[in-house]
Order: C-alpha cells, then sequence, then structure tokens
C-alpha cells in the first residue's frame, strides 16, 4: 500500500545519506585516479554478488510492478542507488576478468525496466564506469580506501536490499510454514471482545474447557510475519477502507479482525456507518446483510457484506414473496458493483453454500448470461462455483484499472472438520490436542485449485489459508455450538479466537 511503509522512513534516510556521500566520494575518486577506480584486487572483491544483489533486486525493486514499494523509496533506487550499485557491479566484473557475462546486457537487464528517458540519463550520467577493465593491477592507498568504502556501502546496501524484500515478503508464501504453540496469543480476550463477536461464535462463553487451541502461531516457512498490533493496523489503513465480502466464514474473519484491532477491548470511537453502504436491519429481518464499522482516529472503516454465493442475485418475482431467486454464475454481486470503488482492501470469499441443499432451501435458481441455465454440466454444483469464482475473480480484475489503489483478495476456501458423517448427519470434530494430525504445510501449490486457477495471471491475490487450516481440526466450535440443534456439532465455524485470527495476521502482512 503505497505511503505504508512507515517502518522504512529511517533506513531511507541513512541510505541515501550513506549513497550521496558515496556517490560524491567515488566521482573525487575517479577524478583522482581514473584509471584505477576499476581495478579491484580480489582480496577486496565485494561480498555483493551480482546475481543476489544488482540483478534480482535492483531489477525487481525499479520494475514498475513493484507496487508495494513506497514511490519515495523507489526515486531514492532509481536516482542515486542503481548507479552506484551499477557502478559497483563493473568494478566486480573487473575484478573477474574471467567472467565471460556481457557488462552492457546485464546493464541493459537493469535499465530495461526502466521507462526510455531515465534509461538515457542513466547512460548520459555513467559513461566511464562501463569502460574496460584492463590495465596494470597497481594499489594505492586511495583506492584502498575507496575498496573499503565501496565494501561498506555495498553491506549497507545489502542490508538495506534484504531489509527492503524481507518487509516487502516479495517472494514468500505465507501458506508455507508452521504451527508454533506462543504463550502471547491469543491477541484479544473470547470473553472480551463482546462488541465484536457474537456469542454463537466465542468458545470462551461456551460449555468448553480446553483451550489450547487459542495458543498457537502460524509461522511462514521462508518470511518474516509483521507482528499484528490494532495501532499498526490501523496506520495502515488511515483514511481506508477494508471490505469482506463473502460467506459466514468471511463474517468470522471480520468479526475476528475487529477484535485484533481493538485487542477485545471496548471502543467508543468506532461508529456504525452502514448507512453509507445501504446497510440497515429492514424491519423483519433477523439481521442486516451486513456492518460497517469506522475507527474515527483514523478514520479506517472495516465492513463485512454477506454474500454466500458471491454472485448476483436477485428475486424472479419481485411482487411474489415467494418467489425463486435467480442465482447470476458470472454476475457480480450488486453489492461489489455498487461500491467497490470505495474500497482500498477487498476480500472475497465463498464456499459453503454449494450445495443442492443449500441452493434448495435459499430458492435459488443457476443462470448463465442473464437466463435459466439448460447446460447439465454447468448445472454440476462444482462446476458452476468454479465458473463463479472465475467470473467473480475476473471482473474485480477488470476493475482494477479503474482503481490502482484497490489490492484485492481471493481467500481460499476454509476447511471443514466432519468425521463420520456430515455437518446433518452425526459428523463430530472432538479432537482437543493441536496439531495432532500435523504441524507444517510444505507443498508450494494451494489446496483450493479452483481459487488459484481463478487468480492466476490476474491482479487479484490469493488469500490461501486452506491447508494451514486444514490442521486445525480442534479449533472447531464443535460440539459446544448455541446455536445447532442437539446432537448437531460445528466442524465448519471456527472458535473465535482462533484460526481465523491467522488468517487476518497473513492478511495484514499481504497489504
Ligand atoms: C555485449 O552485448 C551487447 C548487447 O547485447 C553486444 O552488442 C556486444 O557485442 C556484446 N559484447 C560482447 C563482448 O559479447
Ligand atoms: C475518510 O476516508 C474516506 C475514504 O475512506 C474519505 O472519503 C473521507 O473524506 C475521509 N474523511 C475524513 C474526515 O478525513
Ligand atoms: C474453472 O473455470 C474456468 C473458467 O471458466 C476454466 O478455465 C477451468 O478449466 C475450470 N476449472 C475446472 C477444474 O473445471
Amino acid at each position: 500500500m503505497k505511503g505504508g511503509f512507515y517502518g522504512l522512513r529511517g533506513r531511507e534516510l541513512s541510505l541515501i545519506t550513506i549513497v550521496l556521500m558515496c556517490t560524491a566520494f567515488l566521482f573525487w575518486a575517479w577524478e583522482k585516479t581514473p584509471p584505477l577506480t576499476n581495478l579491484t584486487p580480489p582480496e577486496t572483491r565485494l561480498r555483493l554478488s551480482p546475481d543476489d544483489l544488482v540483478s534480482k533486486p535492483v531489477a525487481s525493486l525499479l520494475s514498475p510492478k513493484s507496487k508495494g514499494v513506497s514511490s519515495f523509496a523507489e526515486k531514492v533506487i532509481e536516482q542515486v542507488a542503481a548507479p552506484l550499485i551499477s557502478s559497483q557491479k563493473s568494478t566486480e566484473r573487473s575484478v573477474i576478468k574471467s567472467n565471460p557475462v556481457n557488462t552492457t546486457d546485464r546493464n541493459v537487464e537493469i535499465l530495461a525496466s526502466l521507462s526510455e528517458e531515465e534509461a538515457k540519463g542513466k547512460q548520459i550520467q555513467e559513461p566511464q564506469t562501463y569502460v574496460g577493465a584492463q590495465g596494470p593491477t597497481i594499489r594505492t592507498e586511495v583506492e584502498g580506501n575507496h575498496n573499503k568504502m565501496i565494501e561498506q556501502v555495498s553491506e549497507q546496501l545489502e542490508v538495506d536490499m534484504v531489509a527492503q524484500v524481507t518487509i516487502e515478503n516479495r517472494d514468500c508464501n505465507y501458506a508455507k510454514g508452521k504451527w508454533v504453540p506462543d504463550d502471547n496469543r491469543p491477541l484479544y480476550s473470547g470473553f472480551g471482545c463482546k462488541q465484536w463477536l457474537s456469542g454463537m461464535w466465542a468458545c470462551r462463553l461456551m460449555q468448553r474447557t480446553d483451550f489450547a487451541y487459542e495458543k498457537l502461531r502460524w509461522q511462514p516457512k521462508n518470511c518474516q510475519m509483521e507482528e499484528f498490533e490494532g495501532s499498526k493496523f490501523l496506520r495502515k489503513m488511515q483514511g481506508k477502507t477494508l471490505a469482506f465480502v463473502g460467506d459466514s466464514l468471511g463474517r468470522q474473519q471480520f468479526q475476528s479482525l475487529m477484535c485484533m484491532i481493538t485487542g477485545g477491548e471496548e471502543r467508543h470511537d468506532v461508529i456504525d456507518a452502514g448507512k453509507e453502504y445501504g446497510l440497515v436491519q429492514a424491519r423483519g429481518d433477523t439481521r442486516p446483510s451486513g456492518w460497517v464499522y469506522r475507527f474515527l482516529s483514523t478514520n479506517t472503516t472495516i465492513l463485512y457484506y454477506w454474500s454466500a454465493s458471491l454472485c448476483d442475485v436477485e428475486p424472479i418475482d419481485k411482487s411474489n414473496p415467494n418467489t425463486d431467486y435467480a442465482m447470476h454464475l458470472d454476475r457480480p454481486p450488486a453489492f461489489l458493483r455498487q461500491y467497490l470503488h470505495k474500497f482500498d482492501v477487498l476480500v472475497l470469499n465463498t464456499g459453503h453454500h454449494w450445495n443442492r441443499g443449500k441452493l434448495k432451501a435459499n430458492k435459488w435458481v443457476m443462470h448463465v448470461g442473464g437466463v435459466q441455465n439448460t447446460d447439465r454440466k454447468l448445472a454440476m454444483i462444482w462446476v458452476a462455483k468454479n465458473l463463479t469464482i472465475h467470473s467473480v475473480v475476473n471482473w474485480v480484475n477488470s476493475q482494477l484499472p479503474k482503481h490502482p489503489g484497490l489490492k484485492a483478495f481471493y481467500r481460499t476456501i476454509s476447511p471443514r472438520h466432519f468425521v463420520g458423517g456430515d455437518w446433518n448427519t452425526g459428523g463430530s470434530c472432538d479432537n482437543t490436542i493441536p496439531m495432532s494430525v500435523g504441524k507444517e504445510v510444505l507443498q508450494d501449490e494451494s489446496s483450493d485449485e479452483s481459487a488459484a486457477s481463478a487468480v492466476k495471471g490476474t491482479g487479484i491475490k490469493l488469500l490461501d489459508i486452506t491447508a494451514l487450516s486444514h490442521l486445525r481440526d480442534e479449533g472447531h466450535i464443535s460440539r459446544f455450538s448455541r446455536t445447532a440443534n442437539p446432537g448437531v456439532q460445528d466442524c465448519l465455524h471456527w472458535c473465535l479466537p482462533g484460526v481465523p485470527d491467522t488468517w487476518n495476521e497473513i492478511l495484514f502482512a499481504q497489504i
């Protein structure tokens, strides 16, 4: 998110200072000893491998795709760091004399990601640095200092680059990692978060007596996950709006996030902004179709809209109270079409309403292209669901150019853990011991193929929580459900605090 990397400011400043000092020094050094600058004895060889530092991070940091880097940092790197690194690189090139790599090629690689004008500027700016490296190996005091300084700067740069990349976690797959016990969990109290957390999901308010499931933290394998803090989240989301649109599992994630931001404490500076989104409880409704809360301190809005199928549903005969509903598989929910422009972060999900029973109970009739579906293949639930996921993802993707600031996520399916039956046929999930089924996710691919294939090649990110949640069979509401009929277990929804908190930690890390 632009302007969101507040933590970088100090580092950026020190980077600029060092880089400016060094650039000045380099020019001075070239003036003084023009033929020596390209000669670096092997013993003072830079620790930077061109592949590690020059090609990858710089090229990727400079690439127009790297939206995550603050524009400020981009400028610094473009204007100051890149030429410096280029000169370091050519210095190194001269060290490894037998290295067959074509410097010009590498340079082209780096410049390829710059605009034409910028690239021209670069070439004019530093012509000597690419001149040949041949010449007698003479070592002078000046050169030694020069090299030492380059070494220091390169180290600093390396640190900065690594920090940048770590914070950005560009290549990080948060879905891969392991669960670890952590006494600093949970992030809020299931007793305390009454303002936002429904009693039906607060297992602390039920008969349940084991709470080991609250004390786990997800540790991604190859990346640092910034510790979630409510104040940090609000600062990051200053003046912004985050929307969850999906089924009840999306609502769980929404309530979890509200509890996480507030630490489960009561807040009086949060207003209900439902009216702005037409979300008011109509007379006779058991509940509104969504909730909108705004933190006045930072003008941050968090909302949830209930769209179980994630497609447009409208009554076929508005005047008939017993009407069926057209479920337009290839049309995004009206709410999304109407309000997308107001969102800065969007988290979509669907999944558990895609079965014959739910369709029938909701009186949903599949429609495609505006007319009732007659394609028998498409009528298969999983095919219809796949079509809807692809449609909604494609539609949001098509809107991204109009809303360049929007970060859109599709959250993969939340796994169920019914054993010995389904939700309505005596299925249960009685395990209370965390990580009994394992604690690690090693696979690279998402377990939710439909979601993964839908986002592929789009600007929508996957919030991939399926496999990691699959390891948490002990975290469901289980037999303690207050709303289920006697004997019926809830092995679908999660106790809160609990697993959906982790989804939000990963979301926070990806924003
Ligand atoms: C280096 O690459 C450039 C551009 O691709 C090419 O024009 C030049 O001939 C190459 N030089 C060598 C020594 O391969
Ligand atoms: C709050 O943020 C919204 C965008 O989410 C913006 O339209 C509005 O002007 C802001 N209000 C204030 C008082 O800053
Ligand atoms: C899901 O739908 C997309 C788009 O309609 C299609 O390309 C893909 O093959 C489908 N996936 C499966 C598993 O049917």
